[in-house]
């Protein structure tokens, strides 16, 4: 994607990692235009959050729809509406599962970040999980969708340490003050075409990546 690349960014909630990746884009450390950021959930305090950076903000609300291929027909159109199109689709706390319809027409542009060391606890809960576990160390991972429910290739990790006395609120602040390095920047890695899926892997400067790039504390 050479130039500017163009992002749509799902939320369903407070919005940190959106806010992240628009506070990059602004300051122009990734070459990212955001054309929207949409909601399921017209109370996500996200959108206010977006609106405040002079982004455009919408709710899709996903309520009152047959079935979940029904409701991301409905998505998939406004993504393909705007203007310009969107060149990455950013899932940055969209709690909703994908139809396979949606992940297959933005295959490839369609990345995720989940609050663990995928594959370890993919789904929800994932600090508690780990707290329960008694796990020394966690995370995040950003990965591209696939058909698969957190299981798309990864490309970027930070590993956070577990400490004596954390609990859920702790390791989840932890976990998400890394979130917000590494999100911008693996979609910068995606802005600048750097990194891609090919064959159901994920690439980086051309070559198959055996394992995601590291950063965060051990
Ligand atoms: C983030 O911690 C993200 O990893 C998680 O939701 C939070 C959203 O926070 N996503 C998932 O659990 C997806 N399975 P934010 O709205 O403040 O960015």
């Amino acid at each position: 994607m050479p130039g500017r690349a163009t992002a749509v960014i799902l939320i369903s909630g407070r919005g940190s990692n959106m806010a992240a990746i628009a506070a990059a884009a602004a300051a122009g450390q990734i070459p990212l235009a955001i054309a929207a950021v949409l909601s399921d959930r017209p109370a996500a305090a996200g959108l206010g959050i977006a609106q405040s950076l002079g982004l455009c903000a919408e709710a899709v609300p996903a309520a009152g729809y047959p079935s979940r291929e029904a409701y991301d027909a409905v998505l998939a159109q406004r993504i393909r509406a705007l203007a310009p199109a969107p060149d990455i689709v950013v899932l940055a706390g969209f709690m909703r599962i994908l139809s396979p319809a949606f992940v297959t027409e933005f295959s490839g542009r369609l990345v995720n970040i989940h609050p663990s060391l995928l594959p370890l606890y993919p789904g929800l809960h994932t600090h508690r999980r780990v707290l329960e576990a008694g796990d020394r160390q966690h995370g995040c991972t950003v990965h591209f969708v696939t058909q698969e429910l957190d299981g798309g290739p990864a490309f970027l990790q930070a590993h956070v340490p577990v400490l004596a006395g954390d609990d859920e609120a702790s390791l989840s602040a932890r976990v998400q003050r890394w979130e917000h390095i590494v999100y911008p920047e693996a979609v910068g890695l995606l802005a600048t075409g750097r990194v891609t899926l090919r064959e159901d892997r994920a690439w980086l400067d051309g070559q198959p990546l055996a394992a995601p790039l590291l950063r965060g504390e051990t």
